[in-house]
Protein backbone atom coordinates (compact mmCIF):
# COMPACT_ATOMS: atom_id res chain seq x y z
CA UNK A 1 0.00 0.00 0.00
CA UNK A 2 1.31 3.57 -0.66
CA UNK A 3 1.32 5.87 1.77
CA UNK A 4 0.55 9.29 0.75
CA UNK A 5 3.29 11.93 2.34
CA UNK A 6 0.95 14.73 4.20
CA UNK A 7 2.38 17.86 5.68
CA UNK A 8 0.69 18.27 9.25
CA UNK A 9 0.91 21.02 11.82
CA UNK A 10 2.81 19.88 15.12
CA UNK A 11 3.31 23.53 16.00
CA UNK A 12 0.99 26.71 16.64
CA UNK A 13 1.92 30.02 18.27
CA UNK A 14 1.34 33.49 18.12
CA UNK A 15 2.07 36.81 19.05
CA UNK A 16 0.59 39.73 20.36
CA UNK A 17 1.68 43.56 21.39
CA UNK A 18 0.90 44.41 24.39
CA UNK A 19 -0.57 48.31 23.63
CA UNK A 20 -3.90 48.08 22.66
CA UNK A 21 -6.04 50.56 20.23
CA UNK A 22 -9.62 50.32 21.51
CA UNK A 23 -12.81 51.28 19.65
CA UNK A 24 -12.80 54.28 22.46
CA UNK A 25 -9.28 55.33 21.57
CA UNK A 26 -10.24 55.90 17.85
CA UNK A 27 -13.65 57.66 18.88
CA UNK A 28 -10.31 60.53 19.92
CA UNK A 29 -8.83 60.16 16.13
CA UNK A 30 -11.76 59.78 13.75
CA UNK A 31 -15.05 60.05 13.58
CA UNK A 32 -16.52 57.43 14.65
CA UNK A 33 -18.48 55.35 17.34
CA UNK A 34 -17.96 52.32 19.37
CA UNK A 35 -21.23 50.95 18.54
CA UNK A 36 -20.79 51.33 15.08
CA UNK A 37 -17.54 49.86 14.38
CA UNK A 38 -19.05 46.52 16.72
CA UNK A 39 -21.59 46.50 15.00
CA UNK A 40 -20.09 46.77 11.41
CA UNK A 41 -16.60 44.84 11.97
CA UNK A 42 -17.25 43.19 15.35
CA UNK A 43 -13.89 44.39 16.19
CA UNK A 44 -13.20 46.15 19.79
CA UNK A 45 -9.59 46.42 19.73
CA UNK A 46 -6.51 45.86 17.80
CA UNK A 47 -2.88 45.74 18.43
CA UNK A 48 -0.42 48.43 17.94
CA UNK A 49 2.89 47.20 17.44
CA UNK A 50 6.14 48.71 19.59
CA UNK A 51 8.89 46.24 17.94
CA UNK A 52 9.20 45.72 14.27
CA UNK A 53 8.00 42.79 12.32
CA UNK A 54 10.96 40.56 13.16
CA UNK A 55 10.04 40.71 16.98
CA UNK A 56 6.56 39.75 16.50
CA UNK A 57 7.62 37.13 14.01
CA UNK A 58 10.24 35.93 16.69
CA UNK A 59 8.46 35.13 19.56
CA UNK A 60 5.24 33.68 16.98
CA UNK A 61 8.28 31.00 15.92
CA UNK A 62 10.16 30.03 19.33
CA UNK A 63 6.48 29.50 20.72
CA UNK A 64 5.23 27.28 17.75
CA UNK A 65 8.66 25.71 17.49
CA UNK A 66 8.28 24.74 21.63
CA UNK A 67 4.66 23.84 21.05
CA UNK A 68 6.20 20.95 18.46
CA UNK A 69 8.78 19.93 20.71
CA UNK A 70 12.13 21.13 18.17
CA UNK A 71 14.63 23.65 18.16
CA UNK A 72 15.35 26.17 15.14
CA UNK A 73 18.21 24.41 13.78
CA UNK A 74 15.81 21.63 13.17
CA UNK A 75 13.74 23.66 10.78
CA UNK A 76 14.74 22.85 7.02
CA UNK A 77 12.37 25.69 5.29
CA UNK A 78 11.24 28.56 6.91
CA UNK A 79 8.66 30.57 4.80
CA UNK A 80 7.40 34.07 5.88
CA UNK A 81 4.54 35.33 4.65
CA UNK A 82 3.80 39.41 4.49
CA UNK A 83 2.61 42.55 3.21
CA UNK A 84 4.89 44.53 5.88
CA UNK A 85 8.59 42.93 5.93
CA UNK A 86 10.64 45.23 8.02
CA UNK A 87 13.24 45.85 5.09
CA UNK A 88 13.19 44.50 1.25
CA UNK A 89 16.26 42.60 0.74
CA UNK A 90 17.75 40.00 2.53
CA UNK A 91 13.71 38.94 2.52
CA UNK A 92 11.84 38.90 5.95
CA UNK A 93 12.73 35.40 6.28
CA UNK A 94 15.56 35.22 5.83
CA UNK A 95 16.35 38.35 8.58
CA UNK A 96 14.18 35.95 11.14
CA UNK A 97 16.98 32.87 10.25
CA UNK A 98 19.32 35.03 11.27
CA UNK A 99 17.83 35.93 14.28
CA UNK A 100 16.82 32.46 15.34
CA UNK A 101 19.53 30.63 14.28
CA UNK A 102 17.91 28.40 11.94
CA UNK A 103 20.63 27.46 10.40
CA UNK A 104 19.55 24.78 8.22
CA UNK A 105 16.56 26.29 7.00
CA UNK A 106 16.30 27.62 3.11
CA UNK A 107 14.28 30.65 3.73
CA UNK A 108 11.87 32.80 1.23
CA UNK A 109 8.79 35.38 1.91
CA UNK A 110 5.96 35.19 0.38
CA UNK A 111 3.19 38.14 -0.56
CA UNK A 112 -0.47 37.09 -0.80
CA UNK A 113 -1.64 40.06 1.42
CA UNK A 114 -4.46 38.40 3.73
CA UNK A 115 -4.43 34.89 1.77
CA UNK A 116 -0.79 34.67 3.02
CA UNK A 117 -1.01 32.50 5.20
CA UNK A 118 -3.27 30.13 3.32
CA UNK A 119 -1.16 30.05 0.02
CA UNK A 120 1.91 29.79 2.71
CA UNK A 121 0.39 26.76 3.81
CA UNK A 122 -0.25 25.23 0.17
CA UNK A 123 3.16 26.16 -0.56
CA UNK A 124 5.03 24.32 2.28
CA UNK A 125 2.39 21.03 1.70
CA UNK A 126 3.07 20.87 -1.60
CA UNK A 127 6.78 21.25 -0.57
CA UNK A 128 6.51 18.80 1.80
CA UNK A 129 4.90 16.09 -0.21
CA UNK A 130 7.49 16.55 -2.85
CA UNK A 131 9.96 15.74 -0.47
CA UNK A 132 12.01 19.10 -0.78
CA UNK A 133 11.22 19.92 3.05
CA UNK A 134 10.36 17.97 6.18
CA UNK A 135 10.02 20.48 8.77
CA UNK A 136 8.97 23.99 8.02
CA UNK A 137 7.95 26.64 10.14
CA UNK A 138 5.60 28.96 8.34
CA UNK A 139 4.99 32.36 10.07
CA UNK A 140 2.45 35.18 9.44
CA UNK A 141 3.65 38.27 10.99
CA UNK A 142 2.25 42.26 9.76
CA UNK A 143 2.82 45.64 11.44
CA UNK A 144 -0.07 47.27 9.39
CA UNK A 145 -0.47 50.11 11.51
CA UNK A 146 2.78 51.56 9.54
CA UNK A 147 0.42 51.76 6.16
CA UNK A 148 -2.94 53.07 8.03
CA UNK A 149 -3.58 56.09 8.11
CA UNK A 150 -5.18 57.38 11.22
CA UNK A 151 -7.23 60.15 10.01
CA UNK A 152 -9.53 57.39 7.37
CA UNK A 153 -11.88 56.43 9.46
CA UNK A 154 -13.15 53.24 7.13
CA UNK A 155 -9.57 51.71 7.49
CA UNK A 156 -8.00 52.55 10.24
CA UNK A 157 -10.69 51.07 12.38
CA UNK A 158 -10.06 47.80 10.62
CA UNK A 159 -6.26 46.58 10.91
CA UNK A 160 -4.11 45.74 13.43
CA UNK A 161 -0.51 44.00 14.06
CA UNK A 162 0.49 40.72 15.20
CA UNK A 163 1.97 37.19 14.46
CA UNK A 164 1.24 33.63 14.20
CA UNK A 165 3.52 31.18 13.53
CA UNK A 166 3.00 26.98 12.51
CA UNK A 167 5.47 23.94 12.02
CA UNK A 168 4.24 21.86 9.26
CA UNK A 169 6.25 18.14 9.67
CA UNK A 170 6.09 15.09 7.08
CA UNK A 171 3.06 12.86 8.81
CA UNK A 172 2.50 9.41 6.75
CA UNK A 173 -0.27 8.43 9.82
CA UNK A 174 -2.69 10.03 7.23
CA UNK A 175 -3.43 13.63 8.97
CA UNK A 176 -2.25 16.75 7.36
CA UNK A 177 -3.23 19.14 4.46
CA UNK A 178 -5.66 17.27 2.49
CA UNK A 179 -6.15 19.49 -0.42
CA UNK A 180 -5.87 23.33 -0.95
CA UNK A 181 -7.70 25.85 -3.55
CA UNK A 182 -5.86 29.17 -4.21
CA UNK A 183 -6.79 31.41 -6.26
CA UNK A 184 -6.48 35.37 -7.94
CA UNK A 185 -7.68 38.26 -9.71
CA UNK A 186 -5.15 41.06 -10.61
CA UNK A 187 -7.79 42.76 -12.43
CA UNK A 188 -10.10 43.16 -9.30
CA UNK A 189 -6.67 43.79 -7.13
CA UNK A 190 -6.88 47.81 -7.68
CA UNK A 191 -9.82 47.70 -5.17
CA UNK A 192 -6.85 47.23 -1.99
CA UNK A 193 -3.49 48.75 -2.90
CA UNK A 194 -0.32 49.71 -0.89
CA UNK A 195 1.81 51.72 -3.17
CA UNK A 196 4.83 52.16 -1.67
CA UNK A 197 7.01 49.76 -0.27
CA UNK A 198 7.90 48.72 -3.91
CA UNK A 199 10.13 50.38 -7.19
CA UNK A 200 6.99 51.99 -8.92
CA UNK A 201 7.16 56.20 -9.29
CA UNK A 202 9.69 58.64 -9.17
CA UNK A 203 12.42 58.08 -6.38
CA UNK A 204 11.81 61.46 -4.22
CA UNK A 205 8.29 60.64 -4.02
CA UNK A 206 8.80 57.22 -2.53
CA UNK A 207 7.73 58.93 1.16
CA UNK A 208 4.65 60.54 -0.20
CA UNK A 209 1.82 60.28 2.38
CA UNK A 210 -0.52 59.39 -0.33
CA UNK A 211 1.70 56.24 -1.83
CA UNK A 212 2.60 55.28 1.53
CA UNK A 213 -1.22 54.57 2.89
CA UNK A 214 -3.40 51.62 1.97
CA UNK A 215 -6.20 52.34 -0.65
CA UNK A 216 -9.14 50.63 -0.15
CA UNK A 217 -12.27 50.06 -1.80
CA UNK A 218 -14.06 48.51 1.66
CA UNK A 219 -17.64 47.64 0.13
CA UNK A 220 -16.20 46.08 -2.85
CA UNK A 221 -13.79 43.59 -1.12
CA UNK A 222 -16.50 43.13 1.00
CA UNK A 223 -18.68 41.56 -1.58
CA UNK A 224 -15.38 40.01 -3.28
CA UNK A 225 -14.24 38.24 -0.12
CA UNK A 226 -17.85 36.63 0.51
CA UNK A 227 -18.35 35.38 -2.86
CA UNK A 228 -14.25 34.30 -3.18
CA UNK A 229 -14.36 32.32 0.09
CA UNK A 230 -17.67 30.42 -0.36
CA UNK A 231 -16.13 29.09 -3.29
CA UNK A 232 -12.70 28.33 -2.51
CA UNK A 233 -14.02 26.88 0.07
CA UNK A 234 -16.09 23.90 -1.96
CA UNK A 235 -13.57 23.79 -4.67
CA UNK A 236 -11.05 22.36 -1.31
CA UNK A 237 -13.47 20.43 -0.25
CA UNK A 238 -14.26 19.03 -3.02
CA UNK A 239 -10.92 17.78 -3.67
CA UNK A 240 -10.55 16.64 -0.19
CA UNK A 241 -13.36 14.66 -1.00
CA UNK A 242 -15.56 15.63 1.59
CA UNK A 243 -18.91 17.53 2.60
CA UNK A 244 -19.09 20.81 4.32
CA UNK A 245 -21.03 17.96 7.27
CA UNK A 246 -17.06 16.36 7.94
CA UNK A 247 -15.62 20.18 8.67
CA UNK A 248 -15.12 20.20 12.09
CA UNK A 249 -13.97 23.44 12.89
CA UNK A 250 -13.63 26.68 9.97
CA UNK A 251 -10.78 28.99 10.78
CA UNK A 252 -11.66 32.02 8.76
CA UNK A 253 -9.44 34.94 7.89
CA UNK A 254 -10.46 37.24 10.46
CA UNK A 255 -11.20 40.29 8.38
CA UNK A 256 -14.75 41.43 9.01
CA UNK A 257 -17.37 39.84 11.28
CA UNK A 258 -20.63 40.12 9.09
CA UNK A 259 -18.01 38.79 6.44
CA UNK A 260 -17.40 35.61 8.15
CA UNK A 261 -20.61 35.08 8.72
CA UNK A 262 -21.97 35.45 5.81
CA UNK A 263 -19.15 33.07 4.23
CA UNK A 264 -19.97 30.15 6.83
CA UNK A 265 -23.70 30.64 6.62
CA UNK A 266 -23.96 30.52 3.03
CA UNK A 267 -21.92 27.08 3.50
CA UNK A 268 -24.11 26.12 6.04
CA UNK A 269 -21.31 25.73 8.48
CA UNK A 270 -23.16 26.49 12.13
CA UNK A 271 -21.93 29.37 14.52
CA UNK A 272 -20.22 26.45 16.56
CA UNK A 273 -17.74 25.40 14.10
CA UNK A 274 -16.44 28.94 13.15
CA UNK A 275 -13.39 30.04 15.28
CA UNK A 276 -13.40 34.07 16.16
CA UNK A 277 -10.92 36.21 18.03
CA UNK A 278 -11.40 39.42 15.47
CA UNK A 279 -12.92 41.01 18.79
CA UNK A 280 -9.42 41.45 20.28
CA UNK A 281 -7.45 41.52 16.87
CA UNK A 282 -9.05 43.24 13.96
CA UNK A 283 -7.52 42.10 10.56
CA UNK A 284 -4.00 41.08 10.68
CA UNK A 285 -3.93 40.14 7.27
CA UNK A 286 -1.67 37.24 6.93
CA UNK A 287 -1.00 36.56 10.74
CA UNK A 288 -4.93 36.05 11.19
CA UNK A 289 -5.55 32.59 10.61
CA UNK A 290 -2.61 31.38 12.23
CA UNK A 291 -2.93 33.99 15.37
CA UNK A 292 -6.74 31.94 15.06
CA UNK A 293 -5.71 28.57 14.87
CA UNK A 294 -3.04 29.05 17.93
CA UNK A 295 -6.37 30.44 19.81
CA UNK A 296 -8.33 27.24 18.65
CA UNK A 297 -6.09 24.82 19.83
CA UNK A 298 -5.33 26.66 23.05
CA UNK A 299 -8.73 26.56 23.76
CA UNK A 300 -9.39 23.01 23.00
CA UNK A 301 -11.56 23.60 19.97
CA UNK A 302 -9.51 21.29 17.47
CA UNK A 303 -9.59 17.75 18.80
CA UNK A 304 -7.45 14.96 17.27
CA UNK A 305 -8.00 13.76 14.15
CA UNK A 306 -10.61 17.17 13.71
CA UNK A 307 -11.30 18.27 10.32
CA UNK A 308 -9.92 21.81 9.72
CA UNK A 309 -10.87 24.47 6.91
CA UNK A 310 -8.38 27.56 6.70
CA UNK A 311 -10.01 30.25 4.14
CA UNK A 312 -8.76 33.28 3.13
CA UNK A 313 -9.22 36.22 0.86
CA UNK A 314 -7.34 39.91 0.81
CA UNK A 315 -5.53 42.11 -1.19
CA UNK A 316 -4.06 40.76 -4.47
CA UNK A 317 -7.01 39.78 -4.75
CA UNK A 318 -6.39 37.00 -3.63
CA UNK A 319 -8.59 34.10 -2.01
CA UNK A 320 -7.00 30.25 -0.82
CA UNK A 321 -8.47 27.50 1.09
CA UNK A 322 -6.48 24.47 2.63
CA UNK A 323 -8.55 21.43 3.99
CA UNK A 324 -6.74 19.70 6.68
CA UNK A 325 -7.01 16.50 9.38
CA UNK A 326 -5.27 17.33 12.38
CA UNK A 327 -3.01 14.40 14.10
CA UNK A 328 -3.66 13.12 17.78
CA UNK A 329 -1.66 15.80 19.69
CA UNK A 330 -3.49 18.45 20.48
CA UNK A 331 -1.24 19.70 23.64
CA UNK A 332 1.92 21.48 23.29
CA UNK A 333 4.81 19.48 24.11
CA UNK A 334 6.43 22.54 25.77
CA UNK A 335 6.23 26.30 26.22
CA UNK A 336 8.39 29.21 25.25
CA UNK A 337 9.53 31.95 27.59
CA UNK A 338 10.40 34.12 25.42
CA UNK A 339 8.02 37.50 25.45
CA UNK A 340 8.06 40.80 23.35
CA UNK A 341 10.25 43.60 25.61
CA UNK A 342 7.63 46.04 27.88
CA UNK A 343 6.81 48.75 26.05
CA UNK A 344 6.18 52.47 28.30
CA UNK A 345 4.30 53.80 25.59
CA UNK A 346 0.48 54.71 25.30
CA UNK A 347 -1.10 54.01 22.07
CA UNK A 348 -1.21 57.76 21.20
CA UNK A 349 2.56 57.98 21.60
CA UNK A 350 3.13 54.92 19.57
CA UNK A 351 0.93 56.34 16.67
CA UNK A 352 1.93 59.80 17.01
CA UNK A 353 4.69 59.77 13.98
CA UNK A 354 2.05 58.10 11.85
CA UNK A 355 -0.42 60.88 12.28
CA UNK A 356 1.82 63.60 11.74
CA UNK A 357 3.05 62.05 9.01
CA UNK A 358 -0.29 61.68 7.20
CA UNK A 359 -1.34 65.08 8.47
CA UNK A 360 -0.58 67.18 4.99
CA UNK A 361 -2.95 64.72 3.03
CA UNK A 362 -5.79 65.43 4.91
CA UNK A 363 -5.07 69.20 5.34
CA UNK A 364 -4.63 69.19 1.48
CA UNK A 365 -7.97 67.45 0.97
CA UNK A 366 -9.89 70.05 3.51
CA UNK A 367 -8.38 72.70 0.97
CA UNK A 368 -9.33 71.65 -2.05
O1 LIG B 1 -8.81 41.19 4.52
C1 LIG B 1 -9.71 41.09 3.43
C2 LIG B 1 -10.11 42.45 3.06
N1 LIG B 1 -11.41 42.83 3.48
C3 LIG B 1 -11.67 43.64 4.49
O2 LIG B 1 -10.79 44.04 5.18
C4 LIG B 1 -13.07 44.11 4.77
C5 LIG B 1 -13.79 44.75 3.66
N2 LIG B 1 -14.86 45.68 3.97
C6 LIG B 1 -15.42 45.96 5.18
O3 LIG B 1 -15.06 45.41 6.19
C7 LIG B 1 -16.56 46.94 5.22
O4 LIG B 1 -16.95 47.25 3.90
C8 LIG B 1 -16.22 48.23 6.01
C9 LIG B 1 -16.11 47.91 7.49
C10 LIG B 1 -14.93 48.85 5.51
C11 LIG B 1 -17.33 49.26 5.84
O5 LIG B 1 -18.56 48.71 6.28
P1 LIG B 1 -19.88 48.89 5.38
O6 LIG B 1 -20.99 48.28 6.12
O7 LIG B 1 -19.56 48.36 4.02
O8 LIG B 1 -20.08 50.44 5.39
P2 LIG B 1 -20.19 51.43 4.15
O9 LIG B 1 -18.87 51.55 3.47
O10 LIG B 1 -21.39 51.05 3.34
O11 LIG B 1 -20.50 52.80 4.86
C12 LIG B 1 -21.76 53.08 5.49
C13 LIG B 1 -21.68 54.43 6.14
C14 LIG B 1 -21.11 55.53 5.23
O12 LIG B 1 -21.79 56.73 5.51
P3 LIG B 1 -22.98 57.24 4.57
O13 LIG B 1 -22.41 57.42 3.20
O14 LIG B 1 -24.03 56.19 4.64
O15 LIG B 1 -23.40 58.53 5.22
C15 LIG B 1 -19.69 55.66 5.69
O16 LIG B 1 -19.15 56.93 5.44
O17 LIG B 1 -20.80 54.37 7.27
C16 LIG B 1 -19.82 55.41 7.17
N3 LIG B 1 -18.60 54.95 7.80
C17 LIG B 1 -18.39 55.08 9.12
N4 LIG B 1 -19.13 55.59 10.12
C18 LIG B 1 -18.61 55.56 11.36
C19 LIG B 1 -17.54 54.34 7.25
N5 LIG B 1 -16.62 54.06 8.18
C20 LIG B 1 -17.11 54.51 9.36
C21 LIG B 1 -16.62 54.52 10.68
N6 LIG B 1 -17.42 55.04 11.63
N7 LIG B 1 -15.43 54.00 11.01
Amino acid sequence: MIVKRRASITGWGKCVPPVKLTNDDLEQLVDTTDEWIVARTGISERGISHVEVTDLAEVAAHRALAAAGLEPTDIDLLVVATVTPEITCPSQACYLQERLGAVNAAAFDLNAACSGWVYGSATVASMIEAGIADRVLLIGAEKLHFVMDYYDREQCILFGDGAGAGVYEASTAGDGVLASDIGADGVAGRTMVIPTLGTAGELSQRREPSDARLHFEGQAVFKLAVRGMEGSVRRALDRAGLGVDDVDLVVPHQANLRIINSVTRRLGVPPEKVMLNIATHGNTSAASIPMALADAVDQGRIEPNSIVVQTAFGGGLTWGTTVMRWGDRVEAIAKSDVELPPCDKSVFELLADNRAFFAPLHQEQAEN
